[in-house]
């Protein structure tokens, strides 16, 4: 076993085969209930996840979830700084990420001490950070914002407040634009939202002249100029719903699509192309590393734990406390 915790650790998720003949979405389930787990997922995770979740949700959502559940264990299938952000929020409850891999690059592309340094250097700002930050940022932050609720937080403060906003360009540079204001921005960036091109796009709306161009902000300025709705996972998800289109262009990750379709199976979701004239469409790495046997493992072995110091947890969770707070 100590060899196996060994390898577990190294590898960041349970190495263990699932016993063969496994019904995995069965044994998930009863799992989660002896246990009293909750299951979240996130939009860009695989459909077979999100169809064996409790909750399928934006990062907002997340959170907001996270903060009311009464399960002694949250298994996020999502990256890591989702989990981290339920660890901070419920530091007494066990928090899973089914492989510790999953991270993300636009939380990647803002390291604490470089972060720390920017803050130091712009004393008299309120520093706002995008969700997709780790912890460390996070006990840097005043208050935290998702795509969900950004302008709505930005909007809430006085319209002279100095704000320094990080991890992501694109989110900062669109709610700069939005509301006039000169927010200072951290050059982040997300390798996913940076890809997708605007001339394939371009191409495939002048095939399908009726549809519909759905943008995630974290997409660059160019592309989220053409769109007819710029919003979160979950907005973007709405919009399809409640509008009148058969037809929608989808300029985010595209796990996302998964739910759309299940929830309108008579309208056409077409995945928007990224920059790579290979590809139809634009996936996340991270998110796509939690599998069915990972899940499963990591509710039978209760391994990896998400762990966040009382210091830097203390710390973070007034930005987190203040941005729910501020969504009500
Ligand atoms: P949402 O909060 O819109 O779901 O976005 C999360 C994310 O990681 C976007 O890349
Ligand atoms: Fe991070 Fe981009 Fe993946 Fe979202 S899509 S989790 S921002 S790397």
């Amino acid at each position: 076993m100590v060899d196996n915790c060994e390898k577990w650790m190294q590898a960041g998720y349970v190495t263990e085969p699932v016993p063969a003949g496994t019904n995995l979405r069965d044994e998930i389930r009863r799992m989660a209930k002896e246990k009293n787990a909750v299951i979240m997922a996130h939009y860009y995770t695989q459909p077979e996840i999100q169809d064996t979740a409790d909750f399928v949700g934006d990062s907002l959502a997340l959170a907001q979830q996270a903060a009311k559940t009464d399960a002694d264990i949250i298994v996020m299938c999502g990256v890591h700084f989702m989990g981290e952000t339920n660890k901070i929020l419920c530091p007494e409850k066990k928090v899973l990420v089914p492989d510790l891999n999953a991270t993300c690059s636009l939380a990647e592309s803002c390291p604490a001490p470089e972060f720390a340094e920017f803050v130091k250097a712009h004393p008299d700002h309120t520093v706002i950070s995008y969700v997709n930050t780790t912890a460390a940022i996070k006990a840097l932050t005043d208050i935290v914002v998702t795509s969900g609720n950004a302008l709505k937080i930005v909007n809430s403060l006085p319209k002279d407040e100095k704000i320094v906003f990080g991890p992501d360009r694109n989110l900062g540079n669109y709610i700069n634009s939005i509301t006039g204001r000169k927010m200072v921005l951290w050059d982040g960036a997300c390798h996913v939202h940076e890809k997708f091109s605007l001339t394939r796009i371009l191409e495939l709306k002048e095939k399908h002249p009726q549809a519909k161009i759905l943008v995630h902000p974290e997409c660059k300025g160019p592309v989220v100029k053409v769109a007819d709705k710029v919003g979160s996972t979950a907005a973007l998800l709405k919009f399809s719903q409640e509008d009148e289109a058969k037809e929608f262009i989808v300029a985010t990750e595209s796990g996302i699509l998964h739910k759309m379709q299940q929830a309108c199976p008579d309208k056409v979701f077409l995945p928007a192309p990224p920059d790579d004239s290979t590809c139809a469409c634009n996936e996340c790495n991270y998110m796509k590393l939690i599998t069915m046997e990972k899940l499963y493992n990591c509710l039978r072995y209760e391994w990896p734990e998400v762990k966040v110091d009382k210091q830097t947890s203390e710390q973070a969770v007034k930005c987190i406390n203040r941005m729910l707070e501020l969504s009500k």
